[in-house]
């Protein structure tokens, strides 16, 4: 484990070899005592990586950015508990940014982050609320760095080396954390409605018509994202006005 710069995300990062998901590691440890917010488990490999709707993540050791920080976001209201998940998207994409200067990095509704329309990371947020205020957050993202998934994916994906060589995945650890602290920090600090607005200029397919996709019904339809609502739903106005969507009621048909 060793201290590095950053605020509060990234202050200290534990290293681990392998690991069954840094999320769940993340989380027993939860369980046996108080960890100090924006503490940071890496690991070169995992043997149960979790993706979004129980998806697989899988990475082979030490190719790509496996990684889980801890948050207290008790501060948040209910109803803007969305507005986490935004800034961290924004960390990520942010921090992809610097390093793929000139590429078009957009945020994928909840907060995949695809550069040049393939996805190149993933985040899972898993919170635990009490009384209705967010107890602790756990935060893991997935960059695929050396490698991109092996098998097929839902979305086409990319690995950063396709675009560029940007040497270990385990040295843009710091950097990555130094973006979600600034984002973090701006939450942290109050500034929803500046997160909001950036994460809509961020995201992908704003405003432009696409084809969807009724995951229960299989039926597709065509709209044009218009905005997030409070509780983290897409809002997307179709031939029969607009309606808002929660992650289980609509995807992207590509
Ligand atoms: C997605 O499906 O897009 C989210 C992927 C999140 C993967 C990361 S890798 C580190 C952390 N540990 C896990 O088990 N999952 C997340």
């Amino acid at each position: 484990m060793k201290a590095i710069g950053g605020k509060i995300i990234g202050r200290e990062i534990e290293a681990l070899g392998s690991v069954d998901s840094t999320n769940d590691y993340l989380q027993r440890k939860l369980a046996e005592e108080s960890l100090p917010e924006g503490w940071v488990v890496t690991a070169g490999e995992q043997s149960k990586g979790r993706g979004q709707r129980g998806a697989v993540w899988h990475s082979t050791p030490g190719k790509n950015i496996l990684m889980s920080t801890v948050l207290y976001p008790a501060f948040l209201p209910v109803d803007k508990q969305f507005s986490l998940s935004m800034a961290m998207a924004l960390g990520v994409s942010g921090f992809l940014k610097g390093i793929l200067p000139g590429r078009e990095v957009k945020i994928k509704w909840p907060n995949d982050i695809l550069v040049e329309e393939k996805k190149v990371s993933g985040i899972l947020i898993e919170n635990s609320l009490q009384a209705n205020i967010l107890k602790n957050s756990i935060v893991g993202i997935g960059i695929n760095v050396n490698e991109k998934p092996l098998a097929d994916t839902a979305w086409p994906a990319a690995c950063l080396a396709d675009f560029k060589g940007v040497g270990k995945a385990a040295h843009l650890i710091p950097p990555l954390c130094d973006f979600l602290d600034l984002n973090y920090s701006k939450l942290k600090s109050g500034n929803t409605e500046s997160i909001h607005n950036e994460y809509l200029a961020n995201l992908y397919a704003f405003q432009e018509e696409r084809n969807f996709i009724d995951p229960v019904t299989g039926e597709d339809f065509t709209g044009s994202i218009t905005g997030i609502d409070d509780f983290g739903r897409l809002l997307v106005k179709g031939l029969n006005g607009e309606k808002a969507y929660s992650l289980k009621e609509i995807q992207f048909r590509k």
